[in-house]
């Protein structure tokens, strides 16, 4: 089990390139996990749940990772592992090569595109937290210094630029090298690692006086606080938190060999990552109500909460610097499945090489994140939210999520569903798998619920429905 990934040769797939192949089901299942656990869990999840008054929303997320999550994954890696390619590729194959459902593919592609340019800014974060940490800045202070922190560095717009000008290089480098043989092995020492300091945290929080009311505001239900815009937004973090909706998966999907479970892969990378968002919400919300905090802060939570925290600990300094440097390396393995969508889009569309693949997109990303990167400063497009309602950063990141990969998960549902050859997709289904019978409840389901949770879905977003 689980030896780092062979480049075994070669698929149909177009371009000439070498397609790798995970070594084991448990390289896979690293590398997926890898992908989906990543700022969605740690960062975002946490804040989107203080924002939406908490348990609810947890408890509407769970719903969304079963009913509309975890099929749509299964989905993604089924036609992966049968076509073998990339989402352009893969649907072509499927549907045929003039087909329309070719442009799924294509919004893929630029979902990825447009999620990496503002992922980065936030990994950019973290490594400057890395950094604060080494130099000693955060400790000996109080509650209040260290969330103020987090204020002048969102509008520290040149800061930022710098941190999400390395992150993408890093993330260049990596995808340019071929993701599987360094990232597999990585991870297969940091992301426990970061479960254990997550684990240590845990153990910490449990003597704060807030503990109590942190546990229950994850746990307990208060429907009072939860709008239907809240209902959207935990569907739409399902899919982001699942790097689900654009191909990424897909792609992922395209490296497995055809002996492992798909059902219970699947199964093993959806839990991983709930344990892991559920873990920094019952870190991150205990501080929050010892401290005197909000818990609906918005974007800076994570960087105002857990530096509390750490600073009152024996070794508070070594653990701020290994957690925040695991959770950029958290970012980095979702951040690397990204641009890895639209580089292996280019590779098996056009035959590009895989270097002119990864630098080309990536270098456009990296600029395209620039007034990201600036969106809290004013530098770029200053008068932005006020012509459009949100700063750019919040604009792009509202866009991909909320719409973009519902979209393409609502219309990977509906080919699959309907669309595609239907033995094909049985066969693949059930290849490998101890699970077979599950096949006819999985189909009824991309078929039926999963499209009519959606189109509720965005239905309500275009205003059509009035809840
Ligand atoms: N899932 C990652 C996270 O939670 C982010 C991510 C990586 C992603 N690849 C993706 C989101 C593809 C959507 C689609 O941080």
């Amino acid at each position: 089990m689980g030896e780092p990934v062979s480049q075994t040769p070669p698929s149909e797939s177009g371009g000439g390139f070498k397609r790798g192949m995970w070594s084991s089901r448990t390289g896979f299942i690293l590398a997926a996990a890898g992908s989906a656990i990543g700022l969605g869990n740690i960062w975002k999840f946490p804040y989107i749940a203080g924002v939406n008054g908490g348990g609810a929303f947890v408890l509407i997320y769970l719903v969304a990772i079963v009913l509309v999550g975890y099929p749509i994954m299964l989905a993604e890696l089924v036609i992966g592992r049968n076509t073998q390619a990339s989402p352009v590729v893969a649907f072509g194959k499927l549907a045929g090569p003039e087909s329309k459902w070719k442009m799924l593919g294509w919004l893929g592609v630029l979902t990825g595109f447009i999620i990496l340019s503002y992922y980065s800014v936030v990994a950019g974060w973290a490594l400057n937290y890395v950094l604060m940490s080494v130099c000693d800045f955060l400790s000996n202070k109080s509650p209040e210094q260290i969330s103020s922190l987090f204020d002048k560095l969102y509008v520290a717009g040149d800061i930022n630029l710098f941190w999400h000008t390395l992150f993408m290089l890093l993330t260049i480098g990596i995808v340019f090298g071929g993701v599987k043989k360094g990232i597999e092995r990585w991870a297969r020492i940091l992301m426990p690692m970061l479960f254990l300091i997550m684990l240590i945290l845990v153990a910490r929080v449990v003597f704060l006086p807030g503990f109590v009311r942190g546990v229950s505001f994850v746990f307990a239900p208060n429907f009072d606080k939860l709008t239907a815009a809240g209902v959207l937004e935990a569907v739409g973090h399902a899919f982001f938190t699942l790097s689900l909706g654009m191909g990424a998966m897909l792609t992922y999907g395209s490296y497995l060999s055809k002996k492992t479970d798909l059902v219970k892969a699947s199964a093993v990378v959806c839990s991983l990552d709930l344990i892991i968002a559920l873990m920094s919400c019952l870190i991150i919300f205990p501080i929050v109500f010892s401290f005197g905090f909000e818990p609906d802060q918005g974007p800076g939570l994570v960087f105002k909460t857990i530096p509390v925290v750490l600073s009152q600990i024996a070794g508070g300094e070594l653990l701020a610097i290994l957690f925040f440097l695991l959770l950029a390396f958290a970012a980095l393995t979702s951040s690397i499945s990204l641009l890895e969508v639209v580089t292996s889009h280019f590779i098996d569309s056009f035959g590009w090489s895989r270097k002119k693949a990864t630098l080309i997109p990536g270098l456009l990303i990296l600029l395209f994140g620039i007034p990201s990167a600036l969106a809290g400063g004013g530098g770029l497009f200053s008068s932005w939210e006020s012509i459009v309602g949100k700063n750019f950063f919040d604009t792009v990141d509202y866009l991909a999520t909320n719409w973009m990969l519902p979209l393409g998960g609502i219309l990977i549902a509906i080919f699959i569903g309907w669309f595609a050859p239907l033995e094909r997709i049985k066969d693949e289904f059930q290849t490998g798998s101890k699970f077979k019978h599950i096949f006819i409840v999985w189909l009824w389901a991309i078929r039926v619920i999963v499209p009519i949770v959606m189109v509720v879905v965005l239905l309500y977003k275009v205003r059509i429905l009035d809840l």
